[in-house]
């Protein structure tokens, strides 16, 4: 069922859905593939389409996947309170992020699935650390318009996603849990999908653009 949203609604209500995951409905791979079908039409360097999008909807697999999760974002909470990080500190907002990051990782063993997105190391630069500021962009910029293509496709269907990357402090465990060439391949994140708890949701709170736009220069 395609939800009755406007473009610019949808542009605007396409959250990171942690809490309103419905853990009890299943989701069919048909919607699934539908809306990857629409992710793949995104803009992608010379075209290469050097991607593989692997879905997770096995329960073993996907508590597998769930457990490298969850360390990771262990590991993340004592880089935290050693300071080694300063990502999630600094204030009530952050508090309120907390919460509901939390309680993704508790159940994200639960959701109907998961996606990792993959990529190619196109110029082969990113495992060896030589990467450049035109590699990174050229190589993430050949994948990352997609997932989001991805996420407002789900999102006019009634099912959420929620951004993650945190399972990348452990990339090489997942990419032999699920067999992916670790080398020769990048992970762009952990997306889990399941339809949404009711399907209202709010714009973000957002720097206005008055904030961080210029004309011709800094
Ligand atoms: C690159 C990136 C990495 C993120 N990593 C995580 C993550 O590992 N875990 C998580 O719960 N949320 C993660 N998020 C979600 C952000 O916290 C979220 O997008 C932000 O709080 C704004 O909320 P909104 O997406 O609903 O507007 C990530 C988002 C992005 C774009």
């Amino acid at each position: 069922m395609i939800l009755d949203l406007s473009i610019d609604a949808l542009l605007t209500t396409t959250r990171t859905i942690r809490k309103r995951l419905d853990l009890e409905r299943p989701v069919e791979r048909g919607v699934i593939e539908e809306c990857l079908d629409l992710a793949l039409q995104a803009p992608n360097g010379s075209n290469h389409q050097q991607w593989r999008w692997i879905v997770l909807d096995d329960r073993a697999i996907i508590e597998r996947a769930a457990a490298i999760y969850r360390a990771a974002m262990d590991q993340y909470s004592a880089d935290i309170a050693a300071g080694r990080e300063q990502y999630l500190t600094g204030g009530s907002r952050a508090e309120q992020i907390g919460e509901s990051v939390a309680h993704l990782k508790a159940n994200l063993h639960r959701v109907p699935a998961l996606l990792v997105p993959t990529l190619a190391d196109r110029f082969g630069v990113h495992r060896k650390g030589t990467s450049t500021t035109y590699h990174d962009a050229s190589q993430w910029g050949s994948i990352l318009p997609a997932v989001w293509n991805f996420m407002l496709a789900l999102r006019s269907r009634g099912v959420g996603s929620a951004w993650t990357t945190i399972h990348l402090l452990r990339e090489r465990e997942m990419a032999e849990l699920l067999g992916i060439p670790y080398e020769t391949h990048v992970q762009a994140g952990l997306f889990p999908i399941a339809y949404t708890i009711g399907t209202q949701f709010r714009r973000a709170a957002r720097q206005p653009v008055s904030e961080v736009l210029s004309y011709n220069g800094w």
